[in-house]
């Protein structure tokens, strides 16, 4: 075992896509609720972690003197990849020198677009100078390691808007990338404006020819397409997100957060205060109906889905009616002994995925 993410559930404003596990106007919990990830964290064997990711929610809202105090008590190795997930909004560059003596050698910014008018429909709290500005007080504050979340699919979000936000990227030289299309969540306010008829869906047609300039343009720009949503500068992809595509096992502290551990897979209870309550009464926190035994079937299945999410490395070839049915329709390639998604497999990468489910 030597993957750890830690779930940080608090943010300021709920963004107007947004299901996940979050609580908004709880501030006052923060640094009790550090109190129990650091009592979560010794219900588990001692390990020595090789990546630590803090994820959220809005990890940054927890501040330095929280992050130090939880990475203060783990075992990390030397040379780990340490990443907090922060939103871009009124940090210092003394806030990031803090946050790098504390441990974090990564950071993760949302920014999710740079145009206002795209980030005012998305309900971020932030504009685009506002998370240039959190970048650039990063890199002057010593990171060398930094990633920024973009979306597209965005309602009323253009090609002009996403050809914009690649001309920013090659300016600000991020080192990795991670770029979502936007999924329609049922219950977050984007839902409820579609069917309202108050936003509209991107067209299908659209959005591909978006990700396909998206993937043309980075890839131009030096980038490593290596991961469907996933482009790294060479030396700089991500490695805790790496060993979850690789099926590797890790472990989750936080509410609502999964873990991959001992040939199980679970999730922690949803509820804060009940989370708190187990771990008082010194068990893990798991909501135990979510428990899952993966078998050498499952295993194998998991492996073949997440590992073709690798572009380069994909998984390992093997004889099945499936496999040659998309080789035919030009959905994989053989390479070796592995197989990877084509050009036209990326594209329909779900297509292929489903297949295997
Ligand atoms: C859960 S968020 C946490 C990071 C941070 N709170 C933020 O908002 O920037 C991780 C990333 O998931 C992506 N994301 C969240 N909801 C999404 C959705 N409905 N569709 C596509 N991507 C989404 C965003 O790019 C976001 O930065
Ligand atoms: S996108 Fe990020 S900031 Fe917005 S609600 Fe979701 S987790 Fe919070």
């Amino acid at each position: 075992m030597d993957a750890l993410y830690i779930h940080i559930p608090f943010c300021d404003k709920k963004c107007f896509y947004c299901d996940f596990w979050t609580f908004i106007n709880m501030g006052h919990e923060i640094d009790r609720y550090t109190d129990y990830i650091i009592k979560e964290s010794r219900l588990y064997p001692v390990y020595y972690y090789d990546t630590v990711y803090f994820g959220g929610g809005t990890p940054g809202l927890i501040g330095a003197g929280n992050f130090a105090r939880i990475l203060s008590e783990l075992k990390i190795r030397d040379n780990a990849e340490v990443t907090a997930e922060i939103n871009p909004l009124d940090y210092s560059i003394k806030d990031f020198q803090e946050y790098i003596k504390a441990g974090i050698n990564r950071l993760s910014i949302g920014i999710q677009s740079f145009q206002d008018h795209v980030l005012k429909t998305a309900g971020r709290n932030h504009n685009a100078a506002q998370a240039l500005e959190t970048y650039r007080k990063a890199r002057e504050a010593g990171f060398e390691n930094i990633t920024i979340d973009l979306m597209f699919g965005i309602p009323g979000q253009t090609l002009e808007d996403v050809y914009s936000d690649i001309r920013i990227i090659k300016e600000i030289n991020p080192d990795h990338i991670s770029i979502y299309s936007l999924i329609w969540e049922e219950g977050t306010l984007f839902w409820k404006q579609r069917e309202k008829g108050l936003i509209e869906e991107t067209d299908t047609d659209l959005e591909a020819v978006m990700y396909e300039t998206i993937i043309e343009e980075l890839t131009k720009a030096g980038y490593i397409h290596y991961e469907i949503s996933n482009f790294a500068k060479p030396g700089k992809k991500a490695r805790h997100n790496t060993k979850y595509w690789e099926n590797k096992e890790f472990i989750g502290l936080g509410v609502n957060s999964s873990s991959y551990c001992s040939d199980r897979r679970y999730k922690n209870l949803k509820n804060l205060y009940k989370y708190y309550k187990m771990i008082d009464s010194g068990e893990l926190p798991v909501d135990i109906s979510s428990i899952e035994e993966i078998d050498e079937t499952e295993k194998e299945k998991m492996k073949i889905i997440l590992g073709l999410r690798l572009l380069d490395t994909g998984t390992e070839y093997f004889t099945d009616s499936r496999v040659e049915k998309l080789i035919e329709n030009g959905l994989l390639e053989k390479t070796g002994d592995r197989i990877i998604l084509t050009k036209k497999g990326i594209m329909l990468a779900n297509e292929v995925f489903v297949e295997f489910i």
